[in-house]
């Protein structure tokens, strides 16, 4: 296996939560990200179990008739597609009117995050699905995300499961790079 980062496997976890603490420490990394002119707009909201429980049942009644359909069926049979049964997810979210690159700050200080978790041996997982969800009718409101923002990303963590190996279970292929001198 090469040297390098962190490796980063999506969450398959326990559901017992992570001290306030510990979710503090975490956020509290990303004071050292860069940031577009360092604005540093980058807010975050925690949203924890039983929020979480209820918010995608209430996600699940305002998804409309569509591809995404076959979720909410999922999520109203008790299925935890959405959050994967994890205790706890951090949404990054700026104010909507950051001149800059709000999307990338995040996503620079969501993946800072991210590598700080691993580290400390902790299961995280990108939930992309919520970055869509959030935007449906009401759904940024119920989760506390103040009017003016908009989300860019949200990362599920918690303890990793202690049965599940630390081993990356899709190879990893060297990636393209082009060159151009
Ligand atoms: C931007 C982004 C959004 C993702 N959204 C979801 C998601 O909503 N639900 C999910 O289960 N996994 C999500 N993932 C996780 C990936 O599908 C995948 O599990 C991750 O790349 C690690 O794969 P591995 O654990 O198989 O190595 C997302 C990953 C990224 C980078």
């Amino acid at each position: 296996m090469a040297e390098g980062p962190p490796q980063v496997q999506a969450l398959r976890q326990t559901d017992e939560p992570l001290s306030r603490e510990t979710l503090s420490e975490l956020i509290n990394v990303t004071k050292a990200c860069a940031s577009a002119k360092n604005v540093r707009p980058v807010h975050y909201t925690v949203l924890s179990r039983p929020f979480l429980t209820e918010f995608a049942t209430a996600i699940a009644h305002v998804i409309p008739e569509g591809p995404m359909t076959p979720f909410a069926g999922a999520i109203l049979k008790g299925h935890d597609v959405l959050f994967r049964g994890a205790p706890h997810v951090i949404v990054a979210h700026a104010k909507e009117d950051v001149p800059f690159s709000p999307e990338s700050d995040c996503v620079i200080a969501m993946s800072a995050m991210e590598m700080m978790a691993v580290a400390k041996g902790l299961g995280t997982v990108w939930v992309g699905f919520l970055t869509r969800m959030i935007t449906l009718p009401g759904m940024s409101e119920l989760a506390g995300i103040p009017e003016d923002h908009k989300v860019y990303c949200c990362l599920a963590v918690g303890h990793k499961a202690p049965a599940i190996p630390h081993i990356r279970p899709a190879p990893r292929e060297d990636v393209p790079i082009t060159f151009h001198e």
